[in-house]
C-alpha cells in the first residue's frame, strides 16, 4: 500500500464465503483491504492477481494470545486501519448436552473473545485518528434461535450486545460500531443444510429465496461509507425477509 491517503480496512475471514464478497466489494470501492484468516485460498489469490488492492495476512483467532502482537505488526506495516469488519466465525452444530467442552470453548473464543480483543487493540489505535468504523457480522440466529446452534447463537447475541455498548463508548470519538445480521446464505458454513432445509428456509422467507453474500457485502459498503456517518449501535438484518 503506497498511497497513505487510501483508507484501509481489515476483514477477518476474508478468504472465502461472505468475507471474500466483502473484500471484493470494498476493494471495488477503492479501499485497500487486508483479508485475514488461517488459509490463503485460491479465490483470494485470484482477486490479488487480478489487480485488487488487497493483501492477505495470516491470522488464527483460536490463538487469542497472539492477537495483540498481530495488531501491532499490521499497524506497523500498513498504519492505522479505517475500518474493521469482524466477519470470521465458526459454527459447531449439535445438541448442547453432547457437545464437547472444547468445541463450546472454540466457538466462543473465535466468534467472541478474539473478535473483542481484535476490536480492543484496533479501536485503541483508531482513537488517535478520531475516526473509524467497526462492523460485526452477527446472524439472525442471535434472535430467532435454531435447533442445534445454541452456542453459535450465544456467540452472535454476544456480538450484538457488544456492538450496542461499544457504540456508546466510541461514539464521541467519531467511531461507529454496527452489526449486520444475515439470514442463511450459501457458503461453506451452511453447507450442512440439506435440500429440504434450504427449501423450507426459502419458503418461509418473504422474498422466497436466500440472501446472497453480495447483498450482505453491500450493507458493509454502506455502513463504512460517509453516507452512514450517523448510523451507530444498530443491527441491520439482511435475510430476504426470513424473519419478517
Ligand atoms: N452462511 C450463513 O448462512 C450465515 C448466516 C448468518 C451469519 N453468517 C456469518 O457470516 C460470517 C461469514 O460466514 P460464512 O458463511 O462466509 O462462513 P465460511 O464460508 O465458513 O467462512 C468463514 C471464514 O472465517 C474464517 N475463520 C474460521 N475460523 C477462523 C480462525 N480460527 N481464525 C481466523 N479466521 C477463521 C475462515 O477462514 P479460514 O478457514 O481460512 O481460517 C473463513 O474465511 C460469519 O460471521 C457467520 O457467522 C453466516
Amino acid at each position: 500500500m503506497s498511497d497513505k491517503n487510501i483508507k484501509y480496512v481489515i476483514v477477518t475471514g476474508g478468504s472465502k464465503g461472505l468475507g471474500l464478497a466483502i473484500v471484493k466489494a470494498l476493494a471495488d470501492d477503492g479501499y485497500y483491504v487486508i483479508a485475514a484468516s488461517r488459509t490463503r485460498t485460491e479465490s483470494i489469490d485470484k482477486l490479488i492477481q487480478d489487480g485488487g488492492s488487497i493483501s492477505f495476512e495470516e491470522l488464527d483467532l483460536k490463538n487469542s494470545e497472539e492477537i495483540h502482537g498481530w495488531v501491532k505488526r499490521i499497524i506497523g506495516r500498513y498504519g492505522v486501519p479505517y475500518a474493521l469488519i469482524n466477519n470470521a466465525a465458526i459454527a459447531h452444530d449439535g445438541v448442547l448436552g453432547t457437545m464437547h467442552e472444547s468445541q463450546i470453548e472454540e466457538v466462543l473464543r473465535v466468534n467472541v473473545f478474539s473478535a473483542i480483543l481484535l476490536t480492543k487493540y484496533i479501536s485503541r489505535a483508531m482513537l488517535v485518528r478520531r475516526r473509524g468504523r467497526i462492523v460485526n457480522i452477527s446472524s439472525i440466529i442471535a434472535s430467532t434461535g435454531y435447533n442445534g446452534l445454541s452456542v453459535y447463537a450465544a456467540s452472535k447475541a454476544a456480538l450484538n450486545g457488544f456492538t450496542k455498548s461499544l457504540a456508546r463508548e466510541l461514539g464521541r470519538l467519531n467511531i461507529t460500531v454496527n452489526s449486520i445480521a444475515p439470514g442463511y446464505m450459501e457458503t461453506d458454513m451452511s453447507s450442512g443444510l440439506d435440500e429440504m432445509q434450504l427449501e423450507q428456509i426459502q419458503r418461509r422467507s418473504a422474498l422466497r429465496r436466500l440472501a446472497k453474500t453480495d447483498e450482505v457485502a453491500s450493507a458493509v459498503q454502506y455502513l463504512i461509507s460517509e453516507k452512514a456517518s450517523a448510523i451507530t449501535g444498530t443491527i441491520i438484518t439482511i435475510d430476504a425477509g426470513n424473519t419478517a
